[in-house]
């Protein structure tokens, strides 16, 4: 099957005629090095949950010359059922030949694909180490509480290759709300849940997620690894190393991105798979005074974001003339997750800057 543009809603399949399974994922033009030709080669690179088997995937990623026709490449971070097979399958072995048995036990309950939750990778290169660094939602149940979203933190995984195999590095709570400030949620601190990455032209890289329960939405910078926060959480200086966005407004699914000098987050609101009503914001600062511009939907009428959840906005321009930037958003289906599709709408910016997302029947049609 060809693809010219994209079944928004619909089955989407990969080269090989599988649905394609990168839910809560993000999509990026990338440069790496090709084992195969032995040379730099660029593509799209699109990471996601691969939910084939339900909520408890591993992370899948999928290359792609135009866009519309993905390759797949293979799980990149493996998750696995049984700890006598974490201990004796020779893809973990590998990675984790150097890890004492407590740092084992911590690692297969962080990547347990029974428990532990593992949702909306985001992918960016650390040009200081040449390595590739995997952020994501890693929960699940912890040995003080069997809640199956009780870990709430932040993962992260390393990797020579786009593709992997990414090597688990640990999962964190992360910053905590200043004491003069009114915490929503302080029976449990530093939780981080729904969240994207973003990087600025400085190489500055930030991490955006829900925390205190999902009622407040944090940044906090990374720092020069990207494999951590700038600042332990103990040092880190509010309005330096991280900021809180719109306390108690219940946001999550952050979907950050920068145009002509302006940073942009869409979010969703928090009801589960179901959809609800996106509301962006504006900034020229990320640790200044975000801008409220309400819901950038137009026809919406059921003020579901067009049935669906925002995942990422990536720039599609390429170096080409026109200028362009889609919204890659999930059409959960909470009853066939492995169904769930995907939307790509072209966004557009009037000149005061504020945008609007129309509905397409399908994406990424040329001349659209
Ligand atoms: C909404 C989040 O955005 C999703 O990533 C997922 O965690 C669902 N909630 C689970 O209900």
């Amino acid at each position: 099957m060809f693809y010219e543009d994209i079944p928004n809603g619909k089955n989407y399949f990969d080269e090989d005629g599988h649905l394609i399974q990168a839910h809560g994922g993000q999509i990026q033009w990338m440069s790496y090095f090709d084992i195969n030709s032995k040379s730099v080669v660029s593509k799209w690179i699109w990471v996601g949950e691969d939910k084939t088997s339900g909520a408890h995937g591993g992370i899948r990623a999928y290359s792609s010359e135009d866009l519309r026709n993905w390759k797949s490449e293979g799980i990149i971070m493996r998750n696995i059922d049984k700890r006598e097979d974490f201990d004796n399958d020779i893809y973990f072995k590998k990675l984790y030949f150097d890890k004492s048995s407590e740092e084992l036990d911590h690692i297969y309950e962080c990547i347990n694909s029974t428990t532990a939750i593992i949702e909306r990778p985001k992918l960016i290169y650390n040009k200081k180490n040449e390595q590739y660094v995997l952020w994501f939602h890693a929960d699940g149940p912890t040995r003080e509480s069997k809640s199956s979203y009780a870990a709430a933190s932040a993962g992260v995984a390393v990797s020579k290759s786009p593709f992997g195999p990414y090597k688990f590095v640990d999962r964190y709570r992360l910053n905590i709300c200043p004491d003069d400030q009114k915490d929503y949620y302080p029976q449990s601190k530093g939780m981080a849940r729904d969240m994207n990455l973003f990087v600025d032209d400085d190489d500055s890289a930030y991490i955006i997620y829900s925390s205190e329960e999902n009622l407040t939405l944090y940044i906090s910078k990374l720092n020069d690894d990207y494999t951590y926060l700038s600042e332990t959480v103990d040092k880190a200086v509010y309005g330096r190393d991280y900021i809180r966005l719109f306390p108690g407004a219940q946001r999550e699914a952050p979907a950050m991105f920068k145009r002509n000098g302006k940073y942009y987050l869409i979010t969703s609101g928090c009801t589960g798979w179901a959809p609800n009503q996106a509301r962006y914001y504006i900034t020229d600062n990320i640790m200044g005074n975000w801008k409220n511009m309400g819901d950038p939907c137009i026809g919406d009428t059921s003020h579901t974001t067009f049935d669906s959840q925002s995942t990422c906005v990536f720039n599609a321009s390429n170096n080409k003339r026109i200028e362009r930037y889609i919204y890659l958003g999930d059409r959960w289906n909470s009853n066939k997750l492995s169904e769930s599709s995907y939307l790509f709408l072209d966004i557009e910016f009037m000149e005061d800057d504020s945008l609007k997302i129309f509905y397409q029947e399908r994406g990424l049609v040329d001349g659209n």
